[in-house]
């Protein structure tokens, strides 16, 4: 064996390791299971392809025709405008910022893997068309922060994802409000730092954000999409249990969205974005969107709302920091931060729900 021992090449050896450790596993990130990472979906398929769309014909062709010109055929495109500064990066904020991108880019895949499944499954020609254009978007988009993501030299391998990533399955109904509620949410995320770059423009650190408003079109009508769907049958919206549903994932996904942003304080530091504000706006928008089609809205106003998204935040802290630390006293101090983050859960629950009468006409347009 030959083992060159001068100091230049021990030298040139430990900075080639240092950098090495200085990169994030972008892999690692997007293939990590926890409750907070952005998940992959199964259901039942075939239970999906038997929905008639007919009691909603109308708006369906509608919103497929819009589907099928693709708007954003040519807008997933570089040009002059971007212009990334990687190096100029302050490290921080570049690993949040990647962060921020692995998970963007492991949602908008995790929709194409999801959407093309049903889609190659399916056999029913209203349900086969939608998943069709909706899995184009996503591939789109993934595609789009990858690209970004390559750029830093740390792109995510989304063909190794799709087998390495464990499948949560959710039966069709769940899938629905799950889905609804992330494409509306992803609209109304995309959204807000759009406008709020606009009229800050010297805060924009990346020219991934200018493209953001044609983007969430996209999103928008993807929601839209699974509101036509809810509404092909009345129970899934107006049981008692389903209310009870509905609620469940109106709180999961809003607190899941609390504690993962504060994981980035760097990231919205250099947008100069308040984190509470911007998820305070993120739900306000979402909500008043899903009064479309949900028959109760969280009260994020409520008194007990904002303390306990803190004191969640504050246990996925503990958890995180018991994890690193193992032993016993991790492992102690594990359970009790994940009793605090269900007692909050619990009392995010049951703040009293504001009850409403979704409208008869379902469809709506992007407003904001
Ligand atoms: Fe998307
Ligand atoms: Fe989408």
């Amino acid at each position: 064996m030959n083992v060159n021992t001068t100091p230049q090449a021990l030298d040139a050896e430990y900075a080639a390791l240092a950098a090495e450790q200085d990169k994030p596993d972008t892999q690692a990130m997007a293939t990590e299971t926890t409750l907070l990472n952005p998940r992959f979906y199964t259901t039942d398929f075939d239970e999906m392809d038997k929905i008639d769309v007919t009691p909603v014909r109308a708006d369906w062709d509608k919103l497929l025709a819009q589907m099928k010109s693709d708007p954003n055929k040519g807008h997933f495109k570089k040009n002059a405008a971007w212009q990334a500064d990687w190096d100029g990066m302050e490290p921080k904020l570049k690993r949040e910022f990647i962060d921020f991108l692995v998970s963007s880019c492991t949602a908008e895949f995790s929709g194409c893997v999801l959407y093309k499944e049903m889609k190659r499954r399916g056999t029913n020609p209203d349900i086969c068309e939608l998943f069709s254009y909706m899995s184009r978007d996503e591939a789109r988009h993934a595609g789009f922060i990858n690209d970004a993501l390559r750029e830093a030299g740390v792109a995510v391998n989304l063909g190794f994802l799709t087998k390495a990533k464990k499948y949560t399955y959710f039966r069709p109904k769940f899938i629905f409000y799950a889905t609804y509620l992330s494409e509306k949410i992803g609209y109304a995320r995309y959204i807000t730092i759009f406008r709020h770059l606009e009229a800050n423009p010297e805060m924009r650190f990346h020219p991934i954000f200018l493209w953001f408003r044609e983007w969430c079109n996209d999103e928008f009508s993807h929601g839209e999409a699974f509101a036509l769907l809810m509404r092909t049958d009345p129970k899934l919206t107006t049981s008692f249990a389903n209310k009870l549903w509905i609620r469940f994932f109106l709180t999961a996904v809003y607190s899941t969205m609390y504690v993962r942003d504060h994981a980035r304080p760097e990231f919205h530091n250099a947008l100069g974005v308040d984190i509470e504000w911007y998820d305070q706006e993120v739900y306000r928008k979402t909500s008043t969107i899903a009064r479309q089609v949900f028959p109760v809205e969280l009260n994020i106003d409520h008194a007990r709302w904002m303390p306990n998204l803190r004191r969640m935040r504050d246990a996925f802290g503990q958890m995180d920091a018991a994890k690193r630390k193992g032993g016993l006293g991790g492992f102690i101090s594990h359970k009790l931060g994940a009793a605090k983050a269900a007692l909050a859960f619990v009392s995010l629950y049951t703040i009293p729900v504001i009850k409403q009468t979704p409208p008869v006409n379902v469809r709506l347009e992007p407003s904001y």
